[in-house]
């Protein structure tokens, strides 16, 4: 987590920088800092807060500088805290995203060798390793690559020299890229913050150490001189602006039918050749939204008789639990495709004997870089901290490779249909947004909500309760509808509303006698359901029709209209929608 920036060019660096870190805000905003190169050596401005909230008249003039905006991870969020950091001699300074692991080690020993250190960081201590290593008799980029040669654990760094006026980047681990522009270069966590200056960009590899100039960069891997693709970037800046919406993540819910049918067509001839075509067993591993879409995907798939399906949480993986398959093909779903715990689940089951396919929205991510194989959802950037349309479009590629991997079954063919029906489906309930915002609206009164479901709506009650979470501070808690009665009943009563998702199946009789149940302990019912069923009425205090989606993937009009009820539920709340307390969007962490 955390997001850096960088700037070295003609133009004041300062608005630069800061515009960029405003984009690179969702990765961490509880502190921010900037640090610009000039006449009088490198002058820094710290504060506690988000860059665009808590702005400050900075005076900086000068044509370099690094910035941070950052999710405290060691040391409590303050400004002795907040980035950038020096070394002893304010010679150097320095801008970290990720985790060193031995800091503790490393600060011992520099303190033994006479450095002091201001901050309770890690990234502190990079800072004087590399000023250690530059009065052994380094130059800054022989510094930086003795340095980070010691550290254990992930950075992504930008490093300012005053002596020299150099600017050094290395990562391992932790994402950065660099924009090439006219004499001048940038550098951030991730191509959408740069992305109205430059859509020329290089993703340094881990391990690389990149002297950046005016001109471009030189970039060095194990101390010899390499070369990296210049790629281009095919998002537009329209799409990571908000567009006259109140909250990005009322703009991301409502792009979702063309986000879907971008990623339908993104793969005009059929999925790309998987790294194993005939698994004998498939396993999802993900966090969070993207593990929901992996439960998703595990139910499309299951009972198909050709193979055995299953999800495990990514962060759970320390111990892999399963026996060497002799086809096994791990999808790592993880829309950044930087999650470190995603990326350590897929590379223990990669050890474990799985071949692995990663599913992310972000192209040249590490999980991207790391899987035998890739296919991308077509989202477009998604700025807001929550996943919305980046899970629907998971959920399309969930179904196309069920599709693919289940081919010329008749569950096969109807998947197939329903997926061509999605965009419109998902429209449809777009157009029920009123009633979306009454129901959640309504919900802002209560602390606590179960969100019950069965079948196919399983995943989402997991789904929608993160949402309520996250977007409305409500406890909700997803749970099998049949679960109910062995234990949660305890709470049911006047003030913890229940909201079912009844989808129009099999077992929406036995939902049925559930919502009687409740409603005999004298709880709220919310009822989202495809089925229009006269009874559901006589117990429900609100019941909202959704569009019918076939072949058992309606968890995605029931996703969107639950987007929609916590983001109404929040923002009646007046809530920090697009950046709740304590989260980042992209966790870069174990
Ligand atoms: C919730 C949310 C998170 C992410 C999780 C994994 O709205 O966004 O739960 O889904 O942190 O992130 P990715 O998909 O980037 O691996």
């Amino acid at each position: 987590m955390c997001g850096i920036v960088g700037y070295i060019g003609q133009r004041e660096a300062l608005p630069i920088l800061l515009s960029s870190l405003e984009r690179v805000t969702y990765r961490g905003y509880d502190s921010y800092g900037v640090a610009v190169l000039n006449g009088h050596g490198i002058e820094v401005f710290k504060k506690v807060g988000a860059v665009d909230v808590v702005r400050a008249d900075i005076p900086f003039k000068g044509s370099t500088g690094i910035g941070h905006t950052r999710w405290a991870t060691v040391g409590a969020v303050s400004e002795r805290n907040a980035h950038p950091h020096f070394d002893c001699t304010k010679q150097i300074a320095l801008v970290h995203n990720g985790d060193i692991d031995n800091h503790r080690d490393l600060r011992e020993r520099l303190a033994a060798q006479g450095h002091t250190f201001t901050s309770e960081t890690d990234s502190e201590v990079i800072a004087h390793l590399i000023e250690q290593k530059l009065s052994d008799g380094a130059e800054l980029v022989e510094a930086v690559e003795a340095a980070t040669g010691e550290l254990e654990g992930s950075y992504a760094i930008v490093v300012l020299e005053q002596t020299t006026r150099r600017m050094v980047v290395a990562r391992r681990g932790s994402p950065v890229v660099i924009g090439l522009g006219d004499g001048e270069t940038y550098v951030a966590s991730d191509a959408p913050a740069i992305l109205p200056y430059t859509h020329r960009v290089i993703y340094p590899e881990d391990g690389d150490v990149a002297l950046v100039t005016t001109a471009g960069v030189d970039i060095r891997h194990n101390g010899s001189k390499v070369s990296r693709l210049v790629r281009t970037i095919d998002w537009d800046v329209s799409q990571i602006e908000k567009g006259g919406y109140e909250h990005f993540m009322l703009k991301e819910i409502f792009e979702q039918p063309q986000a879907i049918r971008d990623t339908i067509t993104a793969y005009p001839a059929g999925l790309p050749r998987l790294p194993v075509e005939n698994p004998d067993h498939v396993v999802f591993a993900a966090c969070g939204t993207s593990l929901h879409a992996g439960l998703v995907g595990e139910y499309l798939m299951a009972g198909n008789g050709k193979f055995t399906v299953s999800t495990v949480v990514a962060s759970e993986m320390a111990v892999v639990p399963f026996n060497r398959p002799s086809a096994g093909l791990a999808i790592a779903i993880s829309q950044s495709g930087e999650t470190a715990d995603t990326i350590a689940g897929m590379n223990g089951l990669s050890e474990a004997g799985f071949k692995t396919l990663a599913v992310t929205n972000v192209r040249h991510s590490s999980i991207a870089r790391l899987a035998n194989g890739v296919i991308y959802t077509t989202a477009g950037p998604e700025v807001a901290v929550a996943s919305t349309k980046t899970f629907t479009t998971q959920l399309v590629i969930m179904a196309m490779l069920a599709a693919r991997l289940m081919d010329g079954t008749e569950r096969a063919k109807s998947l197939r249909e329903a997926i061509r029906t999605l965009p419109n489906k998902v429209q449809q309930t777009l157009e029920l947004a009123d009633e979306f915002k009454s129901a959640g609206e309504d919900l802002a009164r209560f602390n606590n909500m179960f969100i019950i479901g069965k079948g196919q709506t399983r995943p989402v009650t997991l789904e929608a309760a993160l949402k309520f979470k996250e977007i409305s501070y409500v406890h909700a808690e997803g749970v099998p509808a049949g679960e109910l009665k062995h234990g949660p009943f305890a709470l049911l009563e006047a003030n913890t509303p229940v909201l079912a998702l009844v989808a129009d199946d099999a077992h929406k009789m036995r939902m049925l006698t559930t919502l009687r149940e409740i409603k005999a302990r004298n709880a709220p019912i919310y009822v989202l359901t495809d089925a229009p069923m006269h009874d559901v009425e006589d117990v429900a205090t609100r019941v909202i029709i959704l569009p019918k989606v076939e072949a058992g993937l309606a968890a995605a009009v029931f996703t969107v209209a639950s987007q929609l009820m916590s983001y109404y539920c929040g923002r009646a709340k007046n809530l920090p929608i697009d950046r709740p307390r304590n989260l980042a969007k992209s966790v870069t962490v174990p």
